[in-house]
């Protein structure tokens, strides 16, 4: 049997929005997807997480539920304005009191929290009033954001993420306008990430200034699928490299290297902001952690500039900047959002990241899938999201035999909750949760997790 090394950090994770619910509870303000979620036709059946898991009342439930699985670690995010209302000034201590509950009872648990400072739910006021991203001004205030957290939290909490998913933020965000805040732009994707670029290097160097007698870590999460070079031409491993660099290098590259890739500033002209000197100084470096969302795999050709339908080729990032054809092999199992399961993938990106960026520790902050669950006679036989998780994480394990510094994983996600524009019917929970009665199940795959992390073992 293979077995993963004994410190492997095997975790769950979450993020705000999508399972607490509460959301104007106890002084909390409101957040774009709040705002979001109101707007006829972006959600699907018109849902929001005005409830969602309920998690805000039954974390202590939750936990327990994580304590019999043997998680060793908890990635939950902090929703800004449950402990900010507007996010500038102004401390919601009720805010502070959950989020400080929820860590005493990890805790007690022995689970190690690791918080997500940004999954996404941006106080709704700075988006009005400060045009969100786009506007500088939302550098400081996130770093004053992030220092509240540091003070409040940092004496218990040693494993920080800054932002999770620039790239969703960026793309979805302001460049398809299907997540919040809906803007639909082909700059604004590259100027709102150029802000949460330096967002997150200025609040760590808050964190490394202030709080490193604290004695913690501090990093990003990215999102990367793997791009896979449709044939062995030159073109299309070409174009599939320069897939894997607007997708992952945009974000990557400024932290690990100090700059942008050279190919998007070739592309993308004057559409691209340039650091400052100092600002590349300030940025370079500030990861202690690489952080990976990784979910799927496309294959890559040269697209030679043809025209693309934007709501197939979207996923692949603004798709005329990067010019890159992608599709999937009709032979790929796909699952229910219709991303294919390719394991040997996440295997070749780990390797990727571990060459293009010296061979960081890497964390897997997400991998997961969504399958039609059903609770049949009080269990979930999801069988097919069991087999996905045994073999990405067989990949994982082979990675590390191979010499790639990954130093943990976590399932995505811990229970079923609100998957933002999909609303509740993409299910890509460990457990099972009735949105009607909010009782959670765990599904075969949160008892086959339990076995692995229990045996330190994909091979169960
Ligand atoms: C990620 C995101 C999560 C979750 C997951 C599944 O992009 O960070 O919040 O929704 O995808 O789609």
């Amino acid at each position: 049997m293979n077995t993963f090394p004994n410190d492997f950090v095997w975790g769950t994770a979450t993020s705000s929005y999508q399972i607490e619910g509460a959301h104007d509870k106890d002084g909390k303000g409101p957040s774009i997807w709040d705002a979001f979620c109101t707007i006829p036709g972006k959600i699907h059946k018109g849902e929001n997480g005005n409830i969602a898991c309920d998690h805000f009342h039954r974390f202590k439930e939750d936990i327990q539920l994580m304590k019999q699985m043997g998680v060793k670690a908890y990635r939950f995010s902090i929703a800004w304005a449950r402990i900010m209302p507007t996010g500038k000034d102004g401390v919601n201590e009720a805010g502070i009191q959950f989020y400080s509950d929820l860590i005493d009872e990890l805790i007690k648990a022995d689970i190690e929290p690791w918080i997500t400072l940004y999954h996404w739910d941006l106080p709704l006021a700075l988006q009005l009033e400060d045009d969100g991203w786009l506007g500088r001004s939302i550098v400081d205030y996130f770093a004053t954001y992030a220092k509240l957290c540091f003070e409040r939290f940092g004496d218990r909490c040693k494993n920080w993420i800054t932002i999770n998913e620039a790239w969703v933020v960026a793309i979805l965000g302001y460049g398809q306008g299907v997540f919040a805040p809906g803007r639909i732009s082909n700059s604004e994707p590259y100027l709102a990430a150029h802000h949460i670029i330096l967002a997150h290097a200025k609040a760590v160097q808050e964190y490394r200034n202030n709080f490193a007698q604290q004695g913690g870590q501090i990093g990003m999460t990215n999102n990367c699928d793997w791009r896979e070079p449709l044939t062995d031409s030159e073109d299309d491993k070409i174009a599939a490299e320069r897939a894997l660099q607007f997708f992952l290098s945009w974000f990557a590259d400024p932290i690990y290297k100090g700059d942008y890739p050279e190919v998007m500033k070739e592309r993308l002209g004057d559409r691209l902001p340039k650091f400052t000197a100092d600002e590349k100084k300030m940025i370079k470096g500030t990861s202690d952690f690489f952080g990976l969302n990784h979910y799927t795999t496309m294959l890559a050709a040269e697209n030679h500039g043809v025209p693309k339908d934007q709501s197939v080729y979207g996923n692949g990032g603004i798709s005329e900047d990067q010019d890159v054809d992608l599709s999937l092999d009709p032979n790929w199992k796909t699952t229910l959002m219709n991303w294919a399961v390719v394991p040997w993938g996440c295997k070749k990106l780990l390797h990727w990241i571990a060459e293009r960026y010296d061979n960081p520790d890497i964390y897997i902050t997400e991998n997961g899938c969504a399958y039609p669950d059903a609770l049949v006679k009080g269990e979930v036989n999801d069988v097919e999201r069991l087999e996905f998780y045994k073999s990405y994480l067989q990949a994982c394990q082979q990675a590390i035999t191979e010499g790639v510094q990954l130093k943990g994983y976590f399932a995505w996600s811990f229970m079923d909750n609100f998957e933002w524009a999909s609303g509740y019917e993409k299910r890509f929970g460990l457990h099972f949760v009735d949105f009607d009665t909010l009782e959670r199940t765990p599904k075969a795959s949160a008892k086959w997790f339990a076995k692995a992390i229990g045996s330190q073992s994909a091979d169960v």
